[in-house]
């Protein structure tokens, strides 16, 4: 499958959710996910944040190659973007954590072809942990009921149970709670910053500054039934002051997009990706038309991942 759809709107399609290779890997899309209206309450004793969110996944993706079929120990082999230290990766932490949780010594060979980039709120390694979790769970013939591997992935990061769960979903609690929900089709146009924002000072920060009145989440209906341009306007990010605070050039960007495109600009979790919500490929195409080069080049277009 192509990369780009044929149209000239460039928009990320993805691989198949899961897929046999001739070579006998297991393929998995991982893909990155957007927060709509995240609303973030005071920092609890557990040491988190009770959230309140819509999280769609988008078609912007990572893609994970499963084999089973060599020894005992469990290896990662990172391709496209830098990956970091392997004792932080969550896919290779995960393929541990699973191991461990079930007793079995069971090697795996993981490869990750990296697309969505890290420390910018897409939760690229969070969707990656996840579908090491399901696949692994299942190539392994552990046979862990999706609520079961949920509960390994949140010690791993907040947004890994998110992943496990097909389509949008409302996220509470530090993240563990889900549930499914529907939101209306649109596409993306994501902006992918050249710096990034770390999530744990985003959140220190966001201690320091002075409590909001806590805000209702916006009605299911609402996003269910309507185009984007209907709620956008609607949605906030509680953790982008604090974001702009420690990246100054965030509120910057968001500012000059926002004056280009004529339609708001969000923060996705604790940034630094900003995305714009467009009705149809109509729209998005006329959004990236009206941005000035500097800011176009820095953009992808992505769909809601249909799965
Ligand atoms: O769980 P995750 O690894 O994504 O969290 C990174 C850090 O972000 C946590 O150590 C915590 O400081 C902060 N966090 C939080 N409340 C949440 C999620 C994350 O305070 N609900």
């Amino acid at each position: 499958m192509s990369e780009h759809s044929a149209d000239d709107f460039p928009c990320v399609r993805p691989i198949p959710p899961r897929e046999r290779l001739p070579d006998g890997a297991l393929r998995l899309c991982a893909p990155a996910k957007i927060n709509l209206n995240l609303l973030v309450g005071p920092l609890g004793e557990d040491g988190f944040h009770p959230l309140d969110s819509y999280v769609c996944k988008i078609t912007l993706y990572d893609s994970i190659d499963l084999f089973t079929d060599g020894g005992s120990e469990i290896t990662l082999t990172c391709r496209g973007m830098d990956c970091g230290s392997d004792e932080n990766n969550l896919a290779l932490r995960a393929a541990r954590e699973l191991s461990a949780a079930v007793g079995k010594q069971t090697g795996a060979r993981i490869v990750l072809d990296k697309r969505i980039p890290p420390g910018m709120g897409l939760a690229g390694g969070s969707s990656d942990a996840a579908a090491v979790l399901a696949g692994l769970n299942d190539l392994w013939g552990i046979g862990l009921a999706p609520g079961e591997l949920a509960k390994i992935g949140v010690q791993l990061g907040s947004d890994v149970p998110l992943f496990l769960t097909d389509g949008a979903v409302r996220m509470r609690g530090r993240g563990e709670r889900i549930t499914p929900a529907r939101i209306h089709d649109f596409y993306a146009i994501l902006y992918l910053p050249d710096f990034t924002c770390a999530t744990p000072e985003v959140y220190r920060r966001f201690d320091t500054q002075p409590r909001r009145v806590r805000r209702n989440q916006l009605p299911a209906e609402l996003l269910a039934s309507s185009p984007p341009s209907v709620w956008r306007e609607m949605l906030v990010n509680d953790l982008a002051t604090a974001a702009g605070a420690l990246c100054p050039p965030l509120a910057e960007v968001r500012g000059l997009l926002r004056e280009a495109a004529g339609i708001p600009v969000c923060e996705t979790g604790s940034g630094s990706a900003m995305f714009m919500l467009c009705d149809d490929r109509r729209e998005g195409r006329r959004v990236l038309a009206t941005l000035p080069e500097k800011l176009a080049r820095r953009c992808v277009a992505a769909a809601m991942h249909p799965w």
